[in-house]
C-alpha cells in the first residue's frame, strides 16, 4: 500500500467515525427529547421506537429491555424491537430459570458481551440454549440503574452473524443504557410517587367516610332518641286510658319535628358528599336561635337543664345554613348539658348569648359544667376524641367543621367563673341593628 492510499484509507475511516459519531450524536438527542415530550402513558411505545432506531441507525438486529419485577425477584422482557423475520419473542419472559448466567451478571451490575456463542463461559450453558432458541448470536448487555440500584437491563444483539464489538460501539451503546436508566428511572419514579398519592387519596377518602358515617350515626341518635321517648310516652298514656287528645298531638308534633331535623341532617351530609355546599339563606339568626332552643329545651338528653336565649344586636340578616346551625346548637347544647350531670340542679344552666362587634357575630354557649381541662382544649375538636363513655366524639369536629364551612370559627375557652364557653364567630356584610328582646321564641335571661 503506497503512501497515497493510505493517506486515502485513512481519511475515509475518520469521516466514517466523524459521520457515525454525528448520526449516533443525532439519534441520542432524538431519543432523549422523544422521551421529556412523551406523556407518562406512552412509555412502552417511546422505548420501543427509541429500540428500533438505535438498532437501525447501528445496524443492529434486535434489543431488549428487561425490567425487575415490583419484588425483585423476576426479571421479564418488558420492551423489545427486532427485525421482522426474526424468532417470535414473548413480553414477560422472564431470566432466572431462562438466562441465570446473564441474570446473575445483571444482578451484580455487570455488562457483558460476546462476539459469538462459543465466547459465553461453561456456567452460561442454559444461557447459551436459550440464546440459540432466539437466534442471538453476539451479544452485548448492560445494567439499568438508578441511584445506586440495578432496575433491569438493556440487551442489543446480532440475529444474522456473530459480531465482533467495537470499544466504541461499546461505548456508544453504554451511553444509550444511560439514558434508558436515567429516564426509565425518572418515569418509575414518578409513577410510584403517582401509585403513592392516589393511595394517599383512597385512604384519606376511606377516612373521610368512616368520618361521614360516623357523623351520620352521631347526628341521627339525638332525634331518634327523641322519636323513641315520644312515642313510648304516647304509648303509655294510650295503653293507660289517660291520654288526653291535645298531649298526643303535642307527642305526635314532636315526633314529626324530630323526624324533620333526621331527614335535614341526611340531606345535608348527601349535600357534602356531593362537593355541594349546604344551601344558604339570608337569616335571622336570633330567630333561629330562639326556635332551636324551643325545639332542644324537649330533647331528652337536656331534661332538667335551664336554657335561656339572651339576644343581643346582631344584624338581621346573615347568610346561614339553617340545618347546619341548628346542628351545631345541638351538639353545643348537648354536649354542655352532659358536662353538668355533676352540677347541683339549681345551677345547672345552659346561657346562649348572640353578640355583634364591628363586623363578626358572635355566638356564646355557656355552661356550669367541670370545664374543659386546659391541655385538652386544642384535642376536643379531633374527630373521635371523646371523655365520655358513649361518647363518639365527633360532636365538636362537625361543629366546628359546619363554623368553617360558613367562614366562621368555633372555639372553646374555660369561663373565669367555672364552666365551660364555646363561641362559634361570623364575619358578615349586612348590618341591620334589630333591638334587644325583640326576638321570637326568647327563654329569657340569666
Ligand atoms: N361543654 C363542655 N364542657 C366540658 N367538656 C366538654 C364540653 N363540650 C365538649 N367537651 C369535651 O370535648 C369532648 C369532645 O366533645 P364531642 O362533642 O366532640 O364528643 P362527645 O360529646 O364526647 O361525643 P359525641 O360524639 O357523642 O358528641 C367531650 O368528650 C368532652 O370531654
Ligand atoms: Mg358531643
Amino acid at each position: 500500500m503506497n503512501h497515497t492510499e493510505k493517506t486515502t484509507r485513512h481519511r475515509g475511516t475518520a469521516q466514517h467515525k466523524l459521520a457515525s459519531a454525528l448520526r449516533l450524536q443525532r439519534l441520542l438527542t432524538e431519543i432523549s427529547s422523544r422521551f421529556v415530550t412523551s406523556p407518562q402513558t406512552a412509555t412502552r411505545e417511546i422505548i420501543e421506537s427509541a429500540q428500533r432506531s438505535i438498532c437501525e441507525t447501528l445496524g443492529l438486529d434486535r434489543s431488549t429491555l428487561w425490567l425487575f419485577s415490583d419484588d425483585g425477584l423476576e426479571m421479564a422482557l418488558t420492551c423489545y424491537w427486532q427485525r421482522p423475520g426474526s424468532p417470535p419473542l414473548r413480553r414477560n419472559f422472564v431470566t432466572r430459570g431462562n438466562l441465570p448466567w446473564a441474570d446473575r451478571q445483571i444482578r451484580e451490575a455487570k455488562s457483558f458481551n460476546f462476539s459469538s456463542l462459543a465466547d459465553l463461559p461453561p456456567e452460561a450453558d442454559r444461557d447459551r440454549e436459550i440464546f440459540r432458541l432466539y437466534g442471538t448470536k453476539a451479544n452485548v448487555t448492560f445494567p439499568l440503574v438508578t441511584h445506586g440500584r440495578v432496575f433491569g437491563a438493556l440487551a442489543f444483539a446480532k440475529l444474522t452473524d456473530e459480531h465482533l464489538w467495537t470499544d466504541e460501539e461499546v461505548a456508544s451503546l453504554e451511553l444509550i443504557s444511560q439514558i434508558f436508566s436515567h429516564v426509565i428511572g425518572k418515569r418509575r419514579a414518578e409513577e410510584r410517587a403517582d401509585q403513592l398519592r392516589d393511595e394517599i387519596q383512597r385512604s384519606s377518602r376511606a377516612a373521610v367516610l368512616g368520618e361521614l358515617a360516623a357523623a351520620l350515626a352521631h347526628e341521627i341518635n339525638q332525634p331518634l332518641t327523641t322519636i323513641l321517648s315520644n312515642a313510648q310516652a304516647a304509648r303509655r298514656f294510650i295503653t293507660r286510658g289517660s291520654a288526653e287528645t291535645h298531649e298526643i298531638l303535642a307527642i305526635l308534633d314532636d315526633i314529626i319535628r324530630a323526624d324533620k331535623r333526621a331527614a335535614g341532617v341526611v340531606r345535608n351530609l348527601r349535600e357534602m358528599l356531593g362537593d355541594k355546599p349546604a344551601q344558604r339563606e339570608l337569616l335571622c339568626l336570633n330567630e333561629l336561635v330562639a326556635e332551636s332552643c324551643a325545639l332542644f329545651a324537649n330533647d331528652p338528653v337536656n331534661e332538667g337543664i335551664d336554657l335561656m336565649f339572651d339576644p343581643g344586636h346582631v344584624p338581621a340578616h346573615i347568610k346561614l345554613a339553617s340545618v347546619e346551625i341548628q346542628q351545631l346548637l345541638a351538639n353545643l347544647i348537648a354536649n354542655a348539658s352532659h358536662a353538668m350531670s355533676g352540677t347541683p340542679p339549681d345551677r345547672r344552666r345552659i346561657l346562649i348569648q348572640t353578640r355583634a362587634d364591628e363586623d363578626m357575630v358572635h355566638l356564646h354557649v355557656r355552661d356550669h359544667g367541670h370545664g374543659i381541662p386546659p391541655e385538652h382544649l386544642d384535642r376536643i375538636f379531633e374527630p373521635f376524641h371523646t371523655t365520655r363513655p358513649d361518647g363518639l366524639g365527633m360532636g365538636l369536629a362537625i361543629c366546628r367543621r359546619i363554623a368553617e364551612a360558613h367562614g366562621g370559627t368555633l372555639k372553646a375557652a374555660n369561663h373565669q367563673s367555672g364552666g365551660a364557653v364555646f363561641t362559634f364567630s361570623l364575619p358578615f356584610v349586612v348590618r341591620r341593628p334589630e333591638p334587644t328582646g325583640t326576638s321570637r321564641g326568647s327563654l329569657g335571661r340569666e
